[in-house]
């Protein structure tokens, strides 16, 4: 979604704000643009599209600066045009980028109207900078006009802003979208995520809710919701730069896909124990949550979800708790049931998707027994919110098609289910025995990659799919047909084996491809009825089957063989066949694979 980058410098920092954008392009966006100041004077250039645009739109533009600020936009109100590209200018005086969305733009924006100021965009933004400016007359610092806006600002923001007169200040605001600063040596930068500044710095300071910051080429100063001076922990980064270049892949998706085996073995180092997991590994207060939970309450958005709802198989199987799996977007609008000694779990790659964060703020006020959060953001809002974490250590996910952040969770989720059942003197060894197979085990599956291409020919021209699983596959098979239409655009829909014959049997045609999960497990002979029950009615069939399952290739059935694995560990890995299915597929009808249209990866607003 929406990307901030800014700096204040001596030396020009045009390539500096372009770098970081490009290096933000990943979350998803469709317009960008920038503020240079140079002196006194105030440029500004837009593009709509790609990065790239903007970077040619500047060399052609000539213009350069010390101080400036760059954004990338996800529409949310206006449609994608240069002029409600941001950054947005008051009076060609005063700039400002945001992140988030200002739910009473409408009444700001008739008052401001009301008191001479000329709107350019349709952006719910623009009223931000024409307040700050309207408050400047009234305010002897930036700081201070700042800091009286974002009272009337509801909604979430993370926000940048200079003013003309000075080239040596930006100031920057955080309420619900993330904002952090990156130290230099006579320089200072500000982003909406360190990424975008791993090029200049590696030291950074995490802005917190309400903080309001000013920041000089020497300086950076930090007040809190009350303008209490503050003083927040500076941090070094460990994330490695190469996470950001796709090596010898095509697709930074491809590269994780095939980085998976080596994020699972990452999360699993120094976590296990001969057959125990090391519950530290979530917190240190952990153990006795473990010892005392009765239900456990999941919370996510998206591929994140679709993990959840497999754990719930995993603790209600293995841990003996009850356990809810609920979206993030439904959940924070409801009034739900608190359980007894409810322990609340979010789900997230990211740690900062606005429904998931706003889920946990509601939840942390209506009695659950602790807050834990499954997260692979070191230091995002998520993990500093909640009671306890468990870090994926997937490293950075760049493609917007979550892969190795969602085998991850997947192993963080096992690894509560063995600690809650250790904890309650239930068998865990099972199942760490089998995680400990993991890293192993995918790499064996992704041997299966060129019989996954080849196959793949035969979906470029369907319009429509079926996915179908029953048990703990049935949440695979969910997720196969996310990523399917995520980034092939072909409509894909999952069912639960069981529940063709109630709707979806009327689809099957051989136009409709139907994509098969069957591991050889308890439930095989009912899928196998359910394939029957397609096969009677014409359908193709592709079934991604246990090798001791039987399933043999015919006319109207394609059969790709999969190690067999235990039955603990088998959604793990045939999320990769279905990962690769969907690549190839994107890969043949000539998709962004990457930048899937209208899609963001982190989702910072609701
Ligand atoms: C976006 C991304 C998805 C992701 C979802 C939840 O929609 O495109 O890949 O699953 O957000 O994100 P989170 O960071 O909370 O896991």
């Amino acid at each position: 979604m929406c990307g901030i980058v800014g700096a204040v410098a001596e030396r020009p920092v045009n390539k500096i704000l372009v770098e970081g954008l490009k290096r933000l392009e990943y979350r998803g966006y469709d317009s960008a643009g920038v503020a240079l100041l140079d002196g006194n004077t105030l440029n500004t250039v837009k593009a709509v599209g790609k990065v790239v645009n903007l970077e040619n739109a500047l060399d052609e533009a000539g213009v350069k600066g010390t101080t400036g600020i760059a954004h990338t936009r996800w529409a949310t109100h206006g449609g994608v045009t240069k002029a409600n590209a941001h950054p947005h200018i008051s009076n060609s005086e005063i700039a400002l980028v945001h992140n988030g969305i200002i739910e009473n733009h409408a009444s700001l924006r008739e008052a401001l109207k009301g008191d001479g100021y000329e709107f350019l965009s349709d952006t719910d933004t623009e009223v931000m900078v024409h307040l700050i400016h309207q408050l400047r007359q009234q305010h002897t610092t930036l700081l201070a006009s700042v800091q009286a806006a974002v009272k009337q600002f509801d909604g979430a923001f993370g926000t940048v802003v200079f003013d003309k007169a000075n080239d040596n200040e930006i100031i920057v605001a955080r309420s619900g979208s993330p904002l952090v600063i990156g130290l230099g040596l006579g320089e200072n930068f500000i982003a909406s995520d360190q990424l975008a500044l791993l090029p200049v710095t590696r030291t950074f300071i995490y802005l917190e809710e309400g903080d309001v910051a000013r920041i000089t080429r020497n300086s950076v100063e930090i007040f809190d919701v009350d303008g209490n001076a503050v003083k927040r922990e500076v941090i070094e980064s460990n994330i490695t730069q190469d996470a950001s270049g796709k090596g010898e892949y095509r697709h930074y998706m491809l590269k994780e896909i095939y980085e998976q085996p080596l994020a699972v073995r990452n999360t699993l180092e120094g976590r296990l124990n001969d057959d125990r997991v090391a519950i530290d590994a979530f917190g240190d207060s952990a153990q006795q949550i473990f010892k005392d939970v009765k239900h456990v309450q999941i919370i996510a958005c998206g591929t994140s979800y679709h993990s959840g709802m497999v754990a719930r198989y995993w603790l209600e199987q293995f841990a003996g708790v009850s356990c809810n799996v609920e979206i993030a977007s439904e959940f924070r609008y409801r009034q739900s049931f608190v359980h007894e000694n409810s322990l609340l779990v979010t789900i997230s790659q990211s740690g900062e998707t606005a429904d998931t964060l706003a889920a946990l703020r509601l939840a942390k006020q209506q009695g659950y027994m602790a807050s834990m959060t499954i997260c692979n953001v070191p230091g995002s809002s998520l993990v500093r919110e909640s009671d306890l974490a468990f870090m994926t250590k997937a490293g950075a996910e760049i493609g917007v098609a979550s892969t190795k952040a969602f085998t991850t969770q997947l192993v963080g989720l096992l690894m509560l289910t063995a600690s809650i059942a250790q904890e309650k003197g239930l068998d865990q060894g099972t199942i760490v025995n089998a995680i400990k197979l993991l890293p192993a085990k995918l790499e064996e599956t992704l041997l299966l990659a060129d019989g996954i291409a080849d196959l793949a020919e035969e979906f470029a021209d369907k319009h429509h799919s079926l996915f179908l699983g029953r048990g703990s596959q049935y949440p695979i098979a969910m997720e196969g047909a996310l990523k399917l239409k995520e980034i092939s655009y072909i409509h894909a829909e999952a069912y639960a084996a069981g529940e063709l014959k109630h709707g979806p049997l009327a689809l099957i045609d051989a136009d409709m491809p139907i994509i098969v999960v069957a591991p050889n497990n308890e439930l095989l002979e009912k899928l196998k009825s359910n394939v029957e029950e397609v096969r009677a009615r014409g359908g193709i069939i592709y079934v991604f089957a246990d090798k001791d399952s039987h399933f043999e290739s015919d006319d109207t059935m394609r059969v790709i063989n999969v190690n067999h694995v235990d039955d603990v560990i088998a959604p793990v890995v045939y999320t990769l066949p279905l990962q690769l299915l969907s690549y190839y597929v994107a890969v043949i009808k000539g998709t962004d694979v990457d930048q899937p249209r209208n899609l963001a990866k982190s989702v910072t607003v609701e």
